[in-house]
């Protein structure tokens, strides 16, 4: 496969971007496809290379690259204004939607990152409850703030550094770990705790060491345990939300959190975050409450734009379709790598997925440091090969949308049979 143009264009951004990309995750040896435009469930470079993309921006395009409907609604507001620094109709259209699909949501706040949608919601907790220390998963990943990122997963994992430096240990001080599907670790930390735990801040699914599914009662173990011990439990789905149903991983699971978070798809690709709660907690955030939150670009009119078009294209959708979607791909996958006896653990729920390159059943942290991570960038470079384009990390997890179709899946796993027997055997 040419790529020639992406490595001259690797060459010059490396020396304006450092390691020549906006953000770590995006980046792979010896350099990454520069990416000229996206339609449906393709990507194309600008060497002119076709992939099917199963990154889609790691998470926010459920609708597929260039949606038509959301780009025509975006494109119709860019004559209307951009931004306006007041109040504009469309929050109050995208907040009714998010609400009437998240019943936990009374109110919300959208913000321009989940990176600042799971710091605010942490601020708010830590406000509302007047506690300082936060439980969170070994990890688990809620964007690039000090108080979270510590054994963060995802970008932080696959570029070897757990913990960032920078960070100051008065900053991570109230963050307590646990690993997850453990109960009893939590209940311990709650016992040694006592009236100090202001929440536990957890992605129902974990999504940023690849997909782990929470065991069976652990959700509703983290809602009765938070409840017990006067602490809120928070629910980052800003990957989950309105990806495993319209009501999120909440609703599939039924349980409640207290304050929720959400991202990428609730921005249609534009930036976006949201948190939101019931209105009591919500009221202590300024200018109503005490605790202060704010942002030049909170919900913009493109992205709420672009929001408001992607959950109404998704009223229409049948989940069931792209989850199914997502279970053949599952299973293709497993036939290949067992066919192949090749150690592995296909895992995922819904439009989720990931092949993990270990024995070991994947239930934790721990257990995906278990996978062979250097297997894998051999198996994404075959992969990129052949017209793949998958997350350049063994700690990500890849999507399906609803662009993509069973040709594709039947496409992908025959490029998966050819690349593992070739490099992984
Ligand atoms: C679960 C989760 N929370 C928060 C974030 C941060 O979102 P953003 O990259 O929009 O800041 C991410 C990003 O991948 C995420 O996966």
């Amino acid at each position: 496969m040419n790529s020639k143009r992406s490595q001259e264009l690797y060459e010059k951004s490396s020396t304006l971007l450092p390691g020549g990309v906006s953000s770590p995750v995006r980046a792979f040896k010896p350099y990454p496809r520069f990416i000229k435009y996206g339609k449906g469930s393709r990507i194309y470079d600008v060497d002119d290379n076709e992939y099917i993309d199963y990154c889609m921006a790691f998470g926010p395009l459920i609708l597929g690259h260039a949606n038509n409907a959301v780009a025509e609604a975006v494109s119709k507001q860019v004559f209307n204004g951009t931004i306006f620094g007041a109040p504009s109709e469309l929050e109050i259209d995208f907040a009714e939607l998010i609400c009437k699909h998240f019943p936990s949501i009374e109110m919300l706040r959208p913000v321009s990152t989940g990176t600042e949608a799971t710091m605010h919601a942490i601020r708010l907790a830590r406000g509302y409850t007047g506690r300082k220390k936060i439980i969170k998963m070994e990890g688990g990943f809620h964007g690039a703030h000090d108080t979270v990122l510590v054994k963060a997963g995802s970008g932080a994992l696959t570029h070897s550094v757990p913990n960032s430096a920078g960070i100051p240990e008065e900053s991570t001080k109230n963050t307590i770990l646990v690993p997850y599907n453990d109960l009893n670790a939590i209940e311990e930390v709650f016992k040694a705790n006592p009236g100090e735990i202001a929440a536990l801040i957890t992605e129902p699914v974990m999504g940023n060491t690849g997909p782990i599914l929470p065991k069976d009662g652990y959700l509703q173990g983290l809602r009765e345990l938070t409840t017990a011990n006067d602490a809120l439990l928070i629910f980052d789905e800003v990957i989950t939300g309105f990806r495993l149903s319209l009501g999120g991983a909440q609703k599939y699971f039924a349980v409640q959190p207290d304050i929720t978070t959400l991202g990428k798809i609730v921005g249609g690709g534009l930036p976006i975050g949201v948190f939101g709660a019931s209105s009591e907690i919500m009221s202590s955030i300024s200018p109503s409450g005490p605790v202060y939150q704010a942002g030049t670009f909170a919900g913009n009119p493109l992205s709420m734009c672009a929001g408001i078009t992607t959950i109404k294209s998704l009223e229409k959708i049948n989940y069931d379709d792209l989850n199914s979607l997502g279970e053949l791909m599952r299973t293709s996958l497993g036939k290949v790598a067992q066919e192949l006896k090749i150690p592995h653990q296909v895992q995922g729920i819904g439009s989720l997925f990931q092949m993990f390159l270990t024995a070991k059943p994947v239930e934790n942290y721990a257990d995906a440091l278990t996978c062979d991570s250097a297997a894998f960038m051999k198996l994404f470079h075959g992969l990129l090969d052949e017209g793949i384009y998958i997350p350049p990390s063994q700690y990500e997890t890849s999507f399906v949308s609803t662009a993509h179709t069973s040709a594709d899946v039947e496409k992908t796993a025959e490029a998966f049979a050819k690349v593992m027997s070739e490099v992984l055997m």
